[in-house]
């Protein structure tokens, strides 16, 4: 395999995406491999995680980085240090400004867990849940300047079932989260091209097939 994609995971929280991200980069033909874990939450779960993995994890908190410009100066030099070429934020509860993305070299992706554009921003299963639509889901997308706005790269579908509550969908989401972020890093190494302002075009994409919206073929994780 040709060198891999440098990856590095930014997080606040639990870390599950990241651990998701961990065990499929564990596989020898994965073409990425996590250089980096940022967490500005200095007792995240997430942190044990990436120790456990033996990847190199740097805490900037708001007694190091005060500012929004004091964090993404340091995330900024980390990230050049380690020469990562794709960040993914998974529960990074701080923004990024337009001139952190302007100044990273390479594209920056999050989970969101709903079907974007419908419930950005927090709490999106509670949002569904009191919408009342009967299928939700999770989108990886590019980051922009806005709250969860950027190009959709990877979208799965979880339907809503009658009896569940806010924790119960929250779970059955983050299962297909877990299953579509590799899948998202496999998308990004393969080379998608982005179609006009926002559609991306991922190589063997093919229809509505099942659970998964996007079912990309030479991505499949
Ligand atoms: C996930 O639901 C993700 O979609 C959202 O924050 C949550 C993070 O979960 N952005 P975890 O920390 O990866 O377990």
């Amino acid at each position: 395999m040709t060198d891999k994609l440098r990856l590095a995971v930014l997080v606040s929280g639990n870390g599950s995406n990241l651990q998701a991200l961990i065990e499929a980069c564990s596989a020898a033909d994965f073409p990425a491999k996590i250089e980096l874990v940022i967490s500005n939450v200095p007792t995240a779960r997430a942190l044990e995680r990436a120790r456990s993995a033996r990847v190199p994890a740097l805490v900037l908190d708001r007694s190091q980085c005060p500012s929004q410009e004091d964090f993404e100066r340091e995330a900024l030099l980390a990230l050049r240090a380690h020469r990562v070429g794709l960040v993914c934020l998974a529960g990074f509860m701080r923004i990024l400004s337009a001139s952190f993305l302007k100044a990273f070299s390479g594209p920056v992706l999050n989970i969101h867990p709903s079907l974007l554009p419908a419930f950005p921003g927090l709490n999106a299963p509670r949002q569904a849940l009191k919408h009342g639509v009967k299928i939700t889901g999770c989108t990886v997308h590019l980051v922009d300047e806005g709250t969860d706005t950027g190009p959709v790269l990877v979208q799965a579908a979880v339907p809503v079932l009658p009896a569940d509550d806010e924790a119960a969908l929250a779970a059955r989401i983050l299962i297909e989260e877990h299953r579509i972020y590799p899948l998202a890093v496999r998308c990004i190494a393969a080379g998608v091209t982005r179609v006009g302002e926002r559609r991306i075009e991922i190589p063997g994409e093919a229809v509505v097939v099942g659970k998964s919206l996007h079912n990309p073929g030479k991505c499949t994780a």
